[in-house]
């Protein structure tokens, strides 16, 4: 089975890229690096022991794309391709937008015209904003997301749905909670490009002396400790999950699927928590500042990950301490390159 991976070469992609092949999957990348490099590729192969095929364009090039559905019989793809800091959207939404969205409809309309099913969904679970209730569970309302990251989430769930529906397509829509870590190789892992809007990568540069402080956003929150608190989820296990549903979806005999899946571990953290496991599992300091909230943040939200465990079979096994002991390997690995 044959699978294109769209950024592949991306901090979720290339975990899962690894997973796919060792499963006997064969992998085709499509990623342009806007936000990757090509050192991950090489690192895939060393870690997998097989090198994907890699097409290193803009999924928006339709003629570049259409000209990789020529050459190979693509069985199902996973889309990872898109842009992700959340701030960044709110200054720039018209290439949220057209990134996000274009990609998506142009592979989606090969699939459409070559009759290929299998379609996986990176979402997020910023598609439920502030939750009334925690945990999350898949029936939870949607609300509007405020960001136009956020809303190109939704909007391509949308997509999706219709795209399924009308043309009788098996598709996954993947809502992922909050993604950290590091292979255990320490060969693969998230990027560092600019200023960190997340949590971990943020606590890693200061940890690593990049930063001279975390700013914790508000500790006056309704939580035990005050600090706003989020499902951390490890990415290999995220990977697995990928795998699971792809297969899940190529066994289903309807014409027609829409899965709906939350990704996370069921267990909300708080900042300080995710301060303190990071400091006890790498016996490092992170010095920290407590600020004002941030607009736009939320208090709570971790995940009701029950129905993946049901229907797929996954469930997320690694501890909060063991993924963050993995950010640190990469960080190190990250310096050494330098
Ligand atoms: N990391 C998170 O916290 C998180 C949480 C929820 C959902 N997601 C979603 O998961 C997916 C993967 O996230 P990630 O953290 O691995 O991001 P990432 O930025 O590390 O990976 C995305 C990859 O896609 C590539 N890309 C972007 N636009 C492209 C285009 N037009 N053509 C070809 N390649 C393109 C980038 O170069 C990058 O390698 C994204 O869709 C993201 O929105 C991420």
């Amino acid at each position: 089975m044959t699978i294109l991976v769209t950024g592949g070469l991306g901090y979720i992609g290339s975990h899962t890229v690894v997973e796919l092949l060792q499963n006997g999957f064969q992998v085709i990348i499509v990623d342009d690096m806007s936000n990757s490099e090509k050192f991950i590729l090489d690192n895939i192969e060393k870690v997998a022991g097989k090198r994907p095929v890699f097409f290193p364009f803009d999924l928006r090039r339709k003629e570049l794309l259409a000209q990789v559905f020529d050459a190979y019989e693509i069985d199902g793809c996973i889309n990872f391709a898109a842009f992700k800091a959340v701030g960044e959207s709110q200054e720039k939404p018209l290439d949220y937008y057209e990134n996000n969205l274009f990609s998506l409809i142009n592979i989606l309309q090969e699939f459409k015209n070559r009759n290929i099913s299998n379609f996986i969904f990176s979402s997020s679970c910023t598609v439920y904003g502030q939750a009334d209730q925690q945990p999350i569970d898949e029936d939870t309302p949607l609300k509007t997301p405020e960001s136009s990251y956020g809303k190109t989430k939704q909007m391509g769930e949308e997509i999706l749905k219709d795209f399924a529906t009308a043309y009788k397509k098996k598709v996954s829509l993947l809502r992922y909670f909050n993604p950290i870590g590091s292979h255990p190789s320490a060969l693969l892992g998230e990027l560092p490009i600019g200023i960190p809007n997340n949590l971990v990568p943020y606590v890693t540069q200061t940890a690593s002396g990049i930063r001279e402080q975390l700013s914790i956003w508000g500790n006056d929150y309704d939580t035990p400790d005050g600090t706003a608190v989020r499902d951390y989820i490890y990415v290999v296990d995220l990977a697995k999950a990928h795998v699971k549903a792809l297969q899940k979806l190529m066994a289903e005999t309807s014409e027609t699927v829409i899965d709906i899946y939350n990704l996370g571990t069921g267990k909300g953290s708080s900042v300080l928590e995710v301060v303190e496991s990071f400091e006890r599992a790498n016996d490092v300091k992170v010095p920290y500042k407590i600020c004002d909230r941030r607009d736009g943040d939320i208090t709570v939200a971790y995940a009701n990950a029950d129905k993946a465990e049901r229907e797929l079979g996954w469930k997320a096994e690694t501890s909060l301490d063991e993924a963050l002991r993995t950010t640190w390997e990469w960080q190190k690995y990250l310096e050494s390159r330098k």
